[in-house]
């Protein structure tokens, strides 16, 4: 009688997860890869998708829209469904129009199905495409180690033409965009398992060792079991009103993460900087943001130029002298003085002031150097132009074993500064499952 029952139940159960967007076990957290490419510098995750299933690997681009895949090359899956016009999940894309695709039917070639922009930010390209769902499964996480596999059986996403892979780190067939769109893959994977709409980034320096993406809430438990979203300094996130994506719609605001920099301080003393550089207008020009789009953060010319020659004196008076630039870099330095700490290099500490209280990110040696050979260190801080659309723009060796948690619920950036002085890396993430 009580197995019975229990069959039924359970039967029961079959039936209602196979007909709602998730299982009957609901992660509090779900947890991803991510590896450093050796030649590109990209970040690289994978997810695996489609029926059979397969595992494919995505560039991330942390304020992207959505992802997007290679449907055009080997995409075989019986889930597949095309997204139609005129429907609920066409209209929280920012879609474009109709597309009716006549070489089809195939996956992203369909009849009256919804069209939307994927965009390639590493070689600004953009493209039409039709916007899609299929089965998506990751791994479960208790915060520590990776737990159970979850499945999203209707994840929306958007079908490219192989061409749109060009410029993309080897192996890779799309771009993860984990921007605050609402078909982002954090809203989406929140939206599917009812988790708080935020997630974290940890990125390894190391191209032989993976760093993490945790959605959902924390911990966020590193080894040798160090919690570090107790830790975390916060400052708002702003939305720029005007897309940053290659193509966009007009009035469409921008799906990336900007926060406000008030100062910026090498060796404790605050450079000048023309603030007006420091908002962003009512076109969207100016203000900060945080991107893995470039290895390397960049800064509008004249930021550039006064935070070099205060760079370049506060190294002096440490003596440490400049040399040729080893390009792309300009400034770089003779190692000859400089030892090697916990935190990098000792080199001149660089503090990010960011809006609200407490909000400094340090930047120490194992974020601002570059080591490109026996003798020399470059400053890892590229000059942006005279008229960049952003005037700062956070690049990927500047995060790089820092976590960052964005917070798209509370509209905050938690960041961690430097991990190496709490004696862990991004890389320290206990990827062996406990399920
Ligand atoms: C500050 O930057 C703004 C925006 O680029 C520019 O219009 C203005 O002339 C600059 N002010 C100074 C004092 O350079
Ligand atoms: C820099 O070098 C000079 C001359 O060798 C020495 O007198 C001075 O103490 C050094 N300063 C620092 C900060 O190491
Ligand atoms: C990593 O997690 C596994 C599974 O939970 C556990 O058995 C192992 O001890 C952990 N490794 C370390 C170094 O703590």
């Amino acid at each position: 009688m009580a197995s019975s029952l229990g069959l039924f139940l359970s039967s029961l159960l079959l039936l209602i997860s196979l007909s709602h967007s998730q299982t009957s076990f609901r992660p509090d957290a779900l947890v991803l890869p991510v590896r450093k490419d050796a030649s590109t510098l990209q970040y690289v995750t994978r997810i695996n998708q489609r029926t059979p299933q397969v595992s494919v690997d995505l560039v991330v681009h942390l304020g992207g829209q959505y992802l997007w895949v290679d449907c055009e090359n080997n995409y075989v899956s019986s889930t597949y469904r095309p997204v139609n016009c005129r429907t609920a999940q066409c209209s929280l894309a920012q879609y474009t129009g109709c597309g009716d695709c006549s070489n089809g039917p195939r996956p992203g070639c369909n009849r009256n199905t919804c069209g939307v922009s994927p965009d390639n930010p590493f070689t600004r390209t953009a493209t039409g495409g039709e916007l899609a769902q299929d089965v998506v499964t990751v791994q479960s996480t208790d915060g520590s180690t990776p737990g159970r596999s979850v499945t999203v059986p209707r994840f929306i996403f958007t079908c490219a033409p192989t061409f749109l892979v060009q410029g993309l780190a080897s192996g890779a067939t799309g771009l993860a965009g984990l921007g605050r769109a609402r078909i982002g893959v954090p809203s989406q994977f929140s939206s599917a398992f009812s988790f708080g709409r935020r997630f974290a980034i940890c990125l390894s320096s190391s191209t032989s060792a993976n760093g993490v993406i945790l959605f959902g809430d924390g911990p966020y438990t590193l080894l040798p079991n160090i919690e570090i979203s107790q830790s975390l300094r916060y400052t708002p996130l702003f939305i720029n009103p005007v897309s940053t994506a290659s193509a966009y719609l007009t009035g469409e605001p921008s799906t990336e993460y900007f926060i406000r920099v008030n100062t910026i301080r090498v060796n404790n003393n605050p450079i000048a900087i023309n603030t007006t550089l420091l908002t962003i207008d009512s076109e969207g020009n100016g203000g900060t943001k945080v991107s893995t789009v470039n290895p390397y953060t960049l800064m509008e010319s004249s930021i550039y130029q006064t935070f070099t020659t205060a760079y370049i004196r506060e190294a002096a008076a440490r003596n440490i002298s400049r040399v040729a630039g080893v390009a792309p870099f300009d400034v770089c330095f003779s190692s000859t003085n400089v030892f090697g700490t916990r935190v990098g290099p000792a080199v001149p500490f660089i503090d990010l002031v960011l809006q609200g209280q407490n909000a400094v990110w340090t930047i120490t040696g194992s974020n601002s150097m570059v080591q490109v050979n026996d003798n020399t260190l470059c400053l890892g801080f590229l000059d942006g132009g005279l008229n960049p659309r952003t005037s700062i723009v956070i690049g990927g060796k500047q995060l790089e074993d820092n976590l960052l948690q964005f917070d798209l619920a509370s509209s905050r950036l938690g960041f961690s500064s430097t991990l190496l002085g709490r004696q862990t890396t991004c890389a320290n993430f206990n990827f062996t499952s406990s399920a």
